[in-house]
């Protein structure tokens, strides 16, 4: 058995580009962890590509499946070490999980923010949506303050379901905060709130889909969004934020995983933003820790997990890197309609 075979059959029977060395991750994974959400989670592979892995793997007699556990077999532990295959040594920073960042000025904004997203709506099927821990969404606060991005600063964010608008408006720090949705729930829940609260925040119900609104262009200093990550989805969140960005100097904060992108992925996107006029200036692993949805048994991931578990609402296993672009020339994006289904590719898991 050649780990070189078990990534030529993921891409054969997933269509998901493979190295030999993201099969090595699936079994660092192994040697590190023995449930399968830990296991997702630290192989950092498209989670469809982890479970053909798992399958081959354990055709292969180097892994065994019992109960709701994923076991390395003697064979697996001696075939390890042959390979030269360690465990995962995550090494994160336990003060601030990471992300690099001071939360205590946001101690407030944290209990404020706590209070309203009590009655948020929960994730839908529908949209793809999935939302992150209370604490991702300051902590994306702080972020785009230490950068800069927040005070004085006009801001959009594509698609709300994180309450990213509500917070840094809430904050009252920037100057104008806009969020676009197409779910009624979300626009709903963000007016109610602002009213409450009297912020400055202003929501619109709109399909991302769709050209954004002339009136938007060209408008702001900063933009947010978490997109669907399909390629066509993703640049459809990406250009639309591009486009609603003044001009040079302008930034955008994306989510991006690994769990739904191979890195094949990520280099088109890449290379995406870079055309688009842009460049990246930060990329934090792991930023956003994502509270699990409760369509966690009908999303396409689950009849492909050799072994079913439903984790707890807050077992975070998804996560996504936080990247940060700005634009260093004038945005070379088109408004145009985006029509079918822009949410699913072969990478797709949790849609
Ligand atoms: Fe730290």
């Amino acid at each position: 058995m050649e780990l070189r075979d078990i990534a030529k059959r993921i891409e054969e029977k997933q269509g998901i580009p493979v190295s030999v060395r993201d099969v090595a991750r699936v079994i660092s994974a192994v040697l590190t962890s023995s449930d399968i959400w830990r296991i997702v989670d630290m192989a950092g592979i498209p989670v469809l590509a982890t479970c053909e892995a798992l399958r081959a793997l354990e055709e292969a007699g180097w892994v065994t499946f019992q109960n709701d556990r994923v076991l390395l077999t003697a064979n697996g532990k001696e075939a390890a070490a042959r390979l030269g295959i360690h465990p995962v040594e995550e090494l994160r920073c336990p003060r601030c999980h990471g992300r690099g960042l001071e939360l205590w000025p946001f101690q407030d904004l944290a209990h404020e923010f706590h209070e309203l997203a009590k009655d948020r709506p929960e994730a839908s099927q529908e949209f793809d949506q999935g939302y992150v821990t209370e604490e991702t969404t300051v902590a994306r606060i702080a972020l785009l303050h230490a950068r800069g991005d927040l005070a004085g600063k006009e801001m959009l964010v594509l698609g709300d379901d994180d309450l990213v608008s509500l917070a840094a408006a809430l904050t009252r720090l920037p100057k104008r905060v806009v969020a676009l949705d197409v779910d009624r729930r979300i626009v709903e829940f963000l007016r109610t709130a602002a009213k409450k609260k009297n912020l400055n925040l202003e929501v619109l119900q709109h399909d991302l889909r769709e050209p954004l609104p002339e009136e938007l262009l060209r408008r702001f200093d900063t933009f947010v969004c978490d997109p669907t990550e399909s390629f066509r989805g993703y640049l459809a969140f990406a250009h639309r934020g591009i486009s609603a960005l003044r001009g040079p100097g302008g930034a955008g904060y994306l989510g991006l995983t690994r769990l739904e992108a191979s890195l094949h992925k990520w280099r088109r996107i890449q290379l995406a933003l870079l055309e688009a006029g842009a460049v990246i200036t930060d990329l934090f692993p792991n930023f956003h820790e994502y509270v699990n949805w409760p369509y966690i048994e009908t999303m396409r991931a689950w009849p492909h997990l050799p072994v079913k578990r439903v984790p707890g609402k807050f077992e975070p296993w998804y996560r996504s890197a936080l990247i940060r672009i700005e634009l260093v020339e004038e945005g070379k994006v088109e408004n145009v309609r985006y029509s079918g289904d822009i949410f699913t590719d072969e990478e797709a898991a949790t849609t």
